[in-house]
């Protein structure tokens, strides 16, 4: 638990450059990393551009993997996240853009961009460490209330509430928010070696408490992160005010 969203970020920040530095990542042995969308993982992008600019961390050899994707939504939309990552993140890092993958929500046979999309993650033999974020109804990437613990990448139809809290991106206007995505699964990320999930604010505290003072269930999909070996949750205090 930290004070406010930006000394979580700070200490998410930290927390990565550390696990990258550590690892020392090569070309032949690149870090794996797993980044999500959001409000929630900004503080944390900007403390890690920031010590990218101070030359004390490198993106050089680590190769990410978005959670998710709208579907229907140009890739070049000011809000897909295909255009996020570069706007908040990429651009002002060293990553090679052949290092970033993003879902494809456009793509013409979704289902089979879901699947290259996991065979990809195991070719690279995993991912080393997911980082993520979780809606006001608990959903982890976008694995909205009820999907199954199993689940894996794929297409998902979004809550109703879901659309409601994204409308804001689209100038309150609930009618342009896509109803669909693409979403790693919730297997996808337990798989993960290590997840780290950021939780601020104190409309997530209803999930927060859902998710770790409740038993593992499918209708908040954060609380499988209880059957994880290794997982962390950086929060602030807004968010424990259910706890
Ligand atoms: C979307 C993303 C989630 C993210 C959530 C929270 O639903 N698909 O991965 O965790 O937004 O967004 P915010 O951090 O802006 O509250």
């Amino acid at each position: 638990i930290r004070d406010d969203p930006l000394t979580v970020g700070d200490y998410v920040a930290n927390y990565i450059a550390k696990r990258i530095n550590d690892f020392a990542p090569t070309a032949d042995k690149p870090f794996v990393l797993g980044l999500p969308t959001g409000s929630s993982p900004i503080p944390t992008y900007k403390a890690l551009i920031q010590k990218v600019k101070e030359g004390s961390l490198s993106f050089k050899h680590v190769v990410t993997f978005n959670m998710d994707e709208y579907v229907g939504l140009p890739r070049d939309h000011s809000e897909s996240y295909h255009t996020f990552m570069f706007r908040e993140f990429f651009s002002h890092t060293d990553i090679s853009p052949s290092h970033v993958n993003l879902l494809d929500g456009n793509a013409e046979d979704l289902v089979a961009e879901c699947n290259t999309y996991e065979a990809r993650i195991k070719e690279y033999g995993g991912i080393e460490l997911f980082l993520g974020g979780i809606g006001e109804d608990g959903h982890i990437a976008f694995n909205e209330p009820g999907s199954s613990l199993a689940s894996r990448t794929r297409i998902k139809t979004l809550a109703y509430d879901t659309i409601l809290a994204n409308a804001r991106f689209f100038n309150n206007n609930v009618a342009a928010v896509p109803r669909m995505a693409l979403t790693v699964g919730v297997a996808t990320v337990l798989e993960a070696r290590e997840v780290v999930v950021v939780v601020t604010g104190q409309r997530k505290s209803l999930a927060l408490s859902k998710a770790i003072e409740d038993g593992v269930n499918h209708l908040w999909t954060l609380s499988a992160l209880q059957l994880h070996p290794w997982a962390l949750i950086v929060v602030d205090e807004d968010a424990t005010a259910e706890l």
